[in-house]
């Protein structure tokens, strides 16, 4: 469009651009398979959003907050009652006396800490260390500071069956570093993979990130989705990594209020003081009523079990959905954390239009043909590195169980061979 001249005799204008670090964004992956998923009544097993309704202890503390009249701006930084249940909840986890006043800041979801946290710690040109397959909003984090994401993809071997299967290539991250790099992100429990990453792991990311003098970003909030035979370590709990670590936590998934994207970001004062010099300019603060809610719930859970009970119920609907990809055929990449499997769609012989990627391909033809949506993880890889998940697509379990028996009916009819 081409905007008309103010006065006459001015000169005509350029057509409009938007500013270049938003000109190549197009809309996310998630938006349309979920517009798709809609519009042909799939089974959206595509975003991962819970479809079932959040703890009533926590929607109770909400609608308490608000007829408390906790409705105007709060402390930038954070809620005061968010922070000190954050402080107790975490202090144990990284095993000292996490500040509430200094040590953390309560953000607009973990998306936000992930923008603001780039926004303080990465300069024009500065490199950013991204592990493949990335959740989204990582590259366009990084490219809006301007920012150089640096890719290294996860490797699995073909016809992996376990998360734990997919591993980093440490010479290949150690030559991913140079004297520009400034930041590395890591994903633990990871989306899409469900890799959780042994301590030996974070251990070799540690030790590269301190010989180079890098940040590391710790993106946790899968952190309370951990199945048994996998154990959660937070890499800003390793030796020498406190000083160099900001770790994210999302109440969106914690306790299944995506919705109200509330986050949080921990670390040592001076990394978190950065952080702050963003936030303040972003949201300033976030929803005051919300985060006295996610208080009272941290204040709540560890009486109630609540972090058992969530890991039990995640783990048997992984189990159902785990089952239900084997008998379609699809053979799952089982997870160790979080809510989302990968499944092989090798074996389908869907017809892939020219121009277009095979996994989209694929993940149409089931929103559309099965009647069961999923996500083509080549999102959440740089253009150089997409083909290794050519033959993938990204199932999640945080569903009803009616939602994912009726999902496994489906694919048995259309793809099952009994
Ligand atoms: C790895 C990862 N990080 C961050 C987020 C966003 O968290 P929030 O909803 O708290 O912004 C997601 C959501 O899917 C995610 O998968």
């Amino acid at each position: 469009m081409t905007v008309p001249s103010p006065a006459s005799g001015a000169r005509a204008r350029e057509p409009f651009q938007p500013a270049r670090r938003v000109r190549a964004f197009g809309t996310t992956v998630f938006a349309e398979f979920t517009a798709l998923a809609n519009q042909v009544k799939a089974v959206n097993l595509g975003q991962g959003f819970p479809d079932f309704p959040a703890p009533a202890f926590i929607l109770q503390a909400a609608k308490e907050a608000i007829d408390g009249h906790l409705n105007q701006y709060t402390r930038s930084a954070g809620h005061p009652r968010l922070v000190h249940a954050l402080s107790r909840i975490y202090s144990p986890l990284f095993g000292r006396t996490v500040d509430p006043l200094t040590e953390i800041v309560v953000t607009t979801g973990a998306t936000e800490g992930i923008f603001a946290t780039i926004q303080a710690l990465v300069d024009p040109g500065d490199e950013v260390i991204l592990i493949e397959p990335f959740y989204d909003s990582y590259p366009a984090s990084v490219t809006m500071a301007g920012g150089v994401p640096v890719y290294v993809p996860l490797r699995a071997p073909a016809g992996a069956y376990s998360a734990r299967e997919w591993s980093l290539d440490r010479d290949e991250l150690a030559r991913a570093f140079s004297p520009r790099t400034r930041l590395l992100i890591l994903n633990t429990p990871h989306n899409p993979v469900g890799k959780v990453f042994t301590r030996e792991e974070l251990q070799a990311i540690g030790e590269l990130a301190q010989q180079h003098d890098v940040w590391v970003l710790s993106d946790e909030v899968y952190e309370w989705m951990v199945y048994p035979d996998a154990s959660h370590v937070r890499i800003g709990a390793l030796p020498g990594m406190w000083e160099r670590t900001v770790t994210l936590g999302s109440a969106g998934k914690t306790f299944s209020v995506t919705g109200w994207k509330i986050g949080w970001a921990i670390g040592p004062p001076h990394l978190v003081h950065a952080i702050l010099m963003a936030h303040q300019w972003i949201p300033f603060c976030v929803a005051t009523p919300l985060q006295e809610a996610v208080a009272v719930a941290f204040e709540q859970a560890e009486a109630r079990g609540y972090f058992q009970e969530l890991v039990a119920m995640y783990q048997a609907k992984r189990d159902k959905l785990v089952r239900a990809l084997e008998q379609a055929g699809l053979t799952p990449t089982v997870p160790d954390g979080s809510y989302f499997v990968l499944a092989d769609t090798g074996h389908l012989d869907v017809p892939v239009p020219q121009g277009e990627r095979r996994d989209v391909a694929v993940c149409r033809w089931l929103t559309t043909q099965v009647g069961v949506a999923a996500i083509p993880p080549s999102a959440f890889y740089s253009p150089g590195h997409r083909h290794l998940v050519a033959h993938l697509a990204r199932f999640t379990f945080c569903k009803t169980d009616e939602a994912l028996d009726e999902a496994a009916r489906r694919l048995a009819v259309r793809l099952g061979s009994g």
